[in-house]
């Protein structure tokens, strides 16, 4: 494992003429263009890089773009890997540590998630404080390289105070009101079922989604901060009433794309 992120990262860094990220950005709906706004890019296809998995999700570009962003060095992915596409989620997260041997202090993870807190509303952004690991899966089973992390991390302190409240922070001054809550995790790529959602909400979760947290995991399994934001697309199964769509989640993403993106922004400002 050790081996082929070093592999991962002497290409890069040639492709990057060896440029240093500040940090690292996973962008998820809607905010696939913010990568079109850096400056100065050079960009890669996941497939062209040593042991990366492609995207065949249908919006997710599947590229690294290494730019400059509000004054920062800013390496982005554009487009994810998930594992209802059937990525193993050692393939999903292998990148993760990659970013942090590239030199990223911090990894900006970002996604669409469903409602699960009535207080939430569709369009709404929440700062994921902590989450539940319902895939039943690790991206860290099989043989541990201690190169990489210790066999059993610690995860109290995978997304740190100080940049949920550089997210506050910068929320307040753009004007964007910022919800904090639990991050569900699951693979989908089912919507839940109603019932399913009711267990989420008294097991404490506030957001659903199916992605974020085996690149959560890996980030804390190599000792790189996480900072994570969802973008409530939609009120969670069983919420409204209404069938929940891809149309629906895709469609809010869009709409709140921009507005997330100026979040972003901000947020890398005050890193
Ligand atoms: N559930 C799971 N994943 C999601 C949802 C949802 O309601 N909305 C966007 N991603």
């Amino acid at each position: 494992m050790y081996e082929q992120i070093q592999q991962s990262v002497a290409f890069l860094k040639k492709v990057f003429q060896g440029q240093t990220p500040d940090a690292a950005l996973v962008l998820g709906s809607g905010l696939g263009p913010l990568a079109e706004e850096l400056e100065n890019q050079i960009a890669v296809a996941f497939g062209d890089i040593p042991h990366f998995c492609c995207s065949t999700a249908p919006d997710h570009a599947g590229r690294l773009v290494l730019g400059q962003l509000a004054g920062k060095t800013i390496l982005c992915m554009q487009g994810r890997l998930h594992g209802y596409e059937g990525y193993t989620p050692q393939g999903v997260s292998y990148p993760i540590p990659v970013l942090k041997a590239l030199g990223a202090k911090a990894v900006i993870l970002t996604n669409a998630a469903g409602g699960i807190c009535t207080d939430f509303s569709a369009g709404d952004f929440m700062v994921i404080d902590d989450h539940i690991n319902f895939t039943g899966k690790s991206p860290l089973t099989g043989t541990n390289d201690d190169k990489v992390g210790p066999r059993f991390p610690d995860m109290c302190h995978v997304y740190p105070k100080a940049l949920r409240d550089i997210a506050d922070e910068a929320a307040k001054q753009c004007g964007i009101p910022l919800h904090h809550g639990v991050y569900v995790g699951v693979n989908g790529p089912q919507y839940e079922t109603a019932a399913e959602i009711r267990m989420f909400r008294a097991m404490g979760g506030d957001a659903v989604g199916m992605s974020t947290v085996f690149e959560s995991i890996a980030a804390s399994h190599c000792g790189l901060s996480v900072l994570a934001i969802s973008m409530i697309t939609n009120m969670a199964a069983g919420i409204t009433g209404n069938a929940l769509s891809d149309e629906e989640v895709k469609q809010m993403a869009n709409e709140r794309g921009q507005l997330f993106r100026t979040l972003i922004r901000q947020i890398i400002t005050l890193l």
